[in-house]
């Protein structure tokens, strides 16, 4: 029917001009009523409509867990620069490798560059085929992310459609950002609540993106700026730039295209400038040499591009006194000095406290009370102090001294000689507890579960340590304060359902150091492989337990500190009674085992590379067939199914000739990896 698709294209041009132009034609009353319109005229006529409908947004059921989406072309990182010597020195580099080095005094043209925001959220992938959005992805690893259509679809600045009708792929990368009030308004509800405050609006906007309920991501105020694309054919990153703004995505309108090192440096300024006034966190900005054909020919280096350099903002600081140093207790026990500091603006936001990091760190600042102190704020708000500037004025305090009883429990403090960290010793310092317990409810997504509940059922003995959530029951949920029958019914649901949570969820939850999201969903889908789907977390745990640091580290990804420190900590007799009581209560999804064997090409396929590849290192080449079942191997013989050969091939790819193995370009290796 004509009407709906009438809606729909006055709902996009609104939304369009709103989200990308910033600048809308048409009221917010008057785009409710157009949506309004659109959604009666599709309840009425469900016939009609499309799954790019503007309705469509907030459609699909929550996910279990998000479905790993391998990249087409790796997601990279870039270098950095720090000051305006190593601007100059990248281009230098750029200026020799592309051969346009000529001394100063005849130097006629410098590079072009594009100069682009370096905008701090978190980097996505957008999908389009054919002129419609199909799939969207986090970075994740940079080859492997994971599968968040679902949420995505939600901001309204993703274009569901295409302004154009494009043909084929294409892959467009950009930044999901929390604008600064939707985060400051984000925690001032969070702290309302009870609940745990977000470091950063990245953190916010990264737990928004991942939540397995859409309707929780669009009650977020997010929003992206788009700075890249494969599968559009333009011969500059600035035509992409202007090519993206056209197809309705939305590009931070602050970029600048710019000749030589200079007029870079200058552009840095500028921005840093302007910093605060932005209205979303920005940590510096993006360098890009603007002709695609000369990024090609610089091509990359390990997972950076040679042709792109990130020039980050110097950290924001200030002066201020410190007025005390108390130590805080963590969920691990570790015990942190805090500096409480006389109230001072640091780059916009006030700051009262900055961590000390260590005992070794105030002994290495020489900071004690009384002291004048410059402290920072890097790319987290929680700021750090950096030096004393008046240590040598008379009558200065004492050494800071770390506590010998837990400021918590009174418990004993102890300190083990090939450790940097104070820990307290005592297992059921209420400290410990009530971090272990915060950290464990929101690693697990219990709902409602705020320190205001967890402080009354810890003081009323009825949870010591987060297995004990699993048995409360509705009648002591409903005799606790500010809980009536209703929100006691709904918490009750809430930790009932989180003992099916995905197994990486269950794991974060535990507290380990230095197991986190990443090291988790590795983790847990090596235990997945290897235990297969139906694994119960009983036998995760006696998996774990009879894991060495070496079959860890084996694991790509996982380093030999994480390693040492995970078995460490399964194999600790004190973490025994909890993890066995967790076991009884919680059965977690299992990731699906890795099906890769039938479905890849590279399966079981013996694969050489050789000579020079564009768009990869050769260690990211061979890791990707690796992760695709096959073997990546050194020289070609007999057995190498496929060769795949860079520029500058030599003897390797005469071997290959000789032997009549199959040999392709990396074109095609790209063709491959899409099927
Ligand atoms: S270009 C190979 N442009 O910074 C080129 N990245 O350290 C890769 N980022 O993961 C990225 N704003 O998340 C590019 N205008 C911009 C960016 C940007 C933010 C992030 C992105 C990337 C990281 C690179």
């Amino acid at each position: 029917m004509e009407s709906a698709a009438k809606l729909r294209a006055a709902i996009e041009k609104a939304n369009y001009e709103y989200h990308v132009l910033d600048s809308p034609t048409i009221s917010d009353e008057q785009y409710d009523a157009l949506l309004r319109a659109l959604l009666r005229l599709e309840t009425e006529h469900p016939e009609l409509v499309t799954p790019d409908s503007p309705t469509q947004r907030v459609g699909a059921p929550p996910s279990e867990r998000f479905r790993p989406v391998r990249h087409v072309a790796p997601m990279l990182s870039l270098g950095n620069a720090f000051d305006a010597g190593e601007v100059r020195a990248f281009d230098q580099r750029v200026r020799k490798l592309l051969g346009r080095t000529e001394p100063i005094e005849h130097a006629t043209s410098g590079i072009d560059y594009v100069c682009e925001l370096k905008i701090d959220g978190l980097a996505v992938n957008l999908t389009y085929v054919d002129g419609r959005l199909v799939e969207g992805a986090t970075r994740g690893d940079g080859t492997v992310g994971e599968d968040i259509t679902a949420n995505l679809r939600t901001i309204k600045a993703v274009p569901l459609a295409l302004r154009e009708r494009t043909k084929g792929r294409i892959d467009v990368r950009g930044e999901v950002y929390l604008p600064v009030r939707s985060f400051e308004a984000t925690n001032r509800e969070r702290a309302e609540r009870g609940e745990p405050l977000f470091a950063n609006p990245r953190n916010a906007a990264a737990g928004a993106v991942r939540q397995v309920d859409p309707r929780k991501t669009a009650e977020r105020d997010l929003s992206i700026y788009v700075y890249s694309a494969a599968g559009l054919d333009v011969p500059t990153q600035h035509q992409l730039l202007e090519r993206l703004k056209a197809l309705g995505l939305r590009v931070n309108p602050k970029w600048r295209l710019v000749t030589g090192a200079d007029e870079v440096i200058g552009y840095a300024a500028e921005r840093h400038a302007e910093r605060e006034e932005l209205g979303y966190g920005v940590d510096g900005v993006v360098v890009k040499v603007d002709a695609i054909a000369d990024q090609e020919r610089l091509g990359y280096v390990a997972r950076t591009p040679r042709w792109a350099i990130a020039y980050k903002f110097p950290a924001e600081q200030a002066t201020t006194a410190v007025e005390d140093i108390k130590a805080y207790v963590g969920r691990t026990g570790v015990l942190t000095p805090v500096a409480w500091l006389a109230p001072v603006q640091v780059g916009g936001t006030t700051v009262k406290r900055a961590t000390l990091h260590n005992l070794d760190e105030v002994r290495r600042l020489d900071v004690r009370v009384g002291d004048r102190v410059v402290v920072q704020r890097a790319g987290d708000v929680i700021p750090e102090v950096v030096a004393v500037i008046d240590a040598d004025r008379a009558g200065r305090g004492d050494q800071w001294q770390m506590p010998s009883r837990c400021p918590e429990c009174d418990g004993p403090v102890e300190h083990r000689e090939d450790e940097v960290a104070y820990r307290c010793a005592n297992p059921s310092c209420p400290a410990k507890q009530g971090q272990r317990l915060g950290h464990f409810v929101g690693a697990m997504d219990i709902e409602g579960a705020g320190w205001a509940f967890l402080s009354q059922v810890q003081d009323r003995g009825l949870v010591s340590d987060p297995a004990d959530l699993f048995d409360l029951t509705m009648d002591q949920l409903t005799a606790l304060d500010r809980y009536a029958e209703k929100s006691a019914s709904n918490l009750y649901q809430r930790i009932q359902a989180a003992r099916e949570q995905p197994l990486a969820r269950v794991l974060v939850a535990l507290g380990v150091p230095h197991l986190g999201w990443t090291t988790s969903e590795v983790i847990a889908q090596w235990l997945a492989d290897d235990l297969g789907p139906k694994a119960t977390l009983r036998a995760v745990f006696d998996r774990l337990r009879a894991t060495t640091p070496e079959e860890l580290q084996a694991t790509p990804g996982i380093g030999p500190i994480v390693a040492r420190t995970i078995t460490e900590w399964f194999a600790d007799p004190a973490e025994r009674a909890f993890l066995d009581k967790l076991a009884r209560h919680v059965r977690p999804a299992m990731p699906e085992r890795r099906a890769v064997a039938a479905a890849s090409p590279f399966a079981g396929k013996s694969v050489v590379f050789t000579g020079t590849l564009e768009r990869r290192s050769r260690e990211d080449a061979e890791e990707l067939v690796r992760s695709l079942g096959g073997k990546a191997s050194g020289s070609v013989s007999k057995k190498t199914d496929l060769v795949v050969a860079g520029s500058g091939a030599g003897t390797k790819l005469d071997k290959a000739k000789q032997l009549g193995v199959a040999v392709i370009d990396e074109d095609e290796f790209d063709r491959l990896l899409r099927t």
